[in-house]
C-alpha cells in the first residue's frame, strides 16, 4: 500500500514554495516579465518533497517540468500568486523563491493599437502585494518564513534590511549581477542570512543549494522542538 506520509526529516510538515517569474498583463497580448527561470524554486520544492514534506508549489510561468511529489498550482500574475499562497495556508514553512513583479500595469481590456502619428503609450505602475511580507505577518504565520534576495550590489547589507523589513526568519541572498550566471543558469552562490548571522556557501548547483537549504530548515525546526 502507498504510505500517506513519506518518511524523512520534514515528514508530516506542509511546505509552500513560490517559484518562477510573474507575468503582469499590459493588454490581452502583452506582459511585463523578468528573467527568473524557476530552477532554484523548483529544486527547493523537489528537495522538500524528497525530505518527506507535503509540498505546495505555487509557480509562475516556467518551462520546467513539475517536480516530483509536489502539488503544483500554476499562476501568472503576482496577485494570482498571492491568492494561491493564501489558499494553501496554513503551512509549517513558507519559502518565497519567486521573482514577484513589484509593480503591475492597469491592463487595457483591448490590444493597445499603434495609431498613426500618436505618441508612444505611457504606463503608470501600481504596486503589487508583497507576498513574503504578508505571509510573515499573517495570523496563520508559518513557523519558518524564508525569503530570497536577488541583488546586484551590497548583497549582505540589502539581505539584512530585507530580513527586518519583511519580518522573515531567513533570507537566501544571491548576487545576480551580470556575469554571475545565476538568472537562468544552473549554479548559485548563496548566503544564508538570519538575525543570528551569515552563512556563506560556496558556488554549487541549484539542486545542491536546495538540498542544503532544506537540510538547514529541518535542523532549525527540530532544534525549536527540542
Ligand atoms: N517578494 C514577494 N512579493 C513581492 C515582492 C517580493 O513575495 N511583491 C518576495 C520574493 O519572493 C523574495 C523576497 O520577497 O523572497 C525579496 O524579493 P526582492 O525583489 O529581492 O525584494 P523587494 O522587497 O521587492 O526589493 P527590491 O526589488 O527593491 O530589491
Ligand atoms: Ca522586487
Amino acid at each position: 500500500p502507498l504510505p500517506l506520509v513519506k518518511a524523512g526529516p520534514l515528514s508530516g510538515r506542509h511546505v509552500i514554495v513560490t517559484s518562477g517569474p510573474t507575468h503582469e498583463a499590459i493588454d490581452p497580448v502583452r506582459y511585463i516579465a523578468n528573467r527568473s527561470s524557476g530552477k532554484q524554486g523548483h529544486a527547493i520544492a523537489a528537495a522538500a518533497a524528497a525530505a518527506g514534506a507535503r509540498v505546495t508549489l505555487v509557480s509562475g510561468p516556467v518551462t520546467l517540468p513539475d517536480p516530483k511529489g509536489c502539488a503544483v498550482v500554476r499562476v501568472e500574475s503576482a496577485r494570482e500568486m498571492f491568492a494561491a499562497v493564501n489558499d494553501a495556508l496554513p503551512a509549517d514553512v513558507f519559502i518565497g523563491a519567486a521573482a514577484v513583479a513589484d509593480w503591475r500595469v492597469e491592463a487595457a481590456a483591448h490590444k493597445i493599437k499603434k495609431e498613426q502619428g500618436a505618441s508612444a503609450p505611457a504606463f503608470s505602475l501600481v504596486e503589487n502585494p508583497d507576498i513574503l511580507a504578508s505571509v510573515a505577518r499573517a495570523s496563520r504565520r508559518p513557523r519558518l518564513v524564508v525569503g530570497f534576495a536577488a541583488e546586484t550590489r551590497d548583497v549582505i547589507a540589502h539581505a539584512r534590511q530585507k530580513l527586518n523589513r519583511k519580518g522573515c526568519d531567513l533570507i537566501v541572498a544571491n548576487d545576480v549581477s551580470e556575469g554571475s550566471g545565476v538568472f537562468g543558469g544552473d549554479a548559485n552562490e548563496a548566503h544564508l542570512v538570519s538575525s543570528g548571522g551569515v552563512e556563506s556557501w560556496p558556488r554549487m548547483s541549484k539542486e545542491a543549494v536546495a538540498a542544503r537549504l532544506v537540510g538547514r530548515i529541518a535542523e532549525i525546526i527540530a532544534d525549536s522542538e527540542a
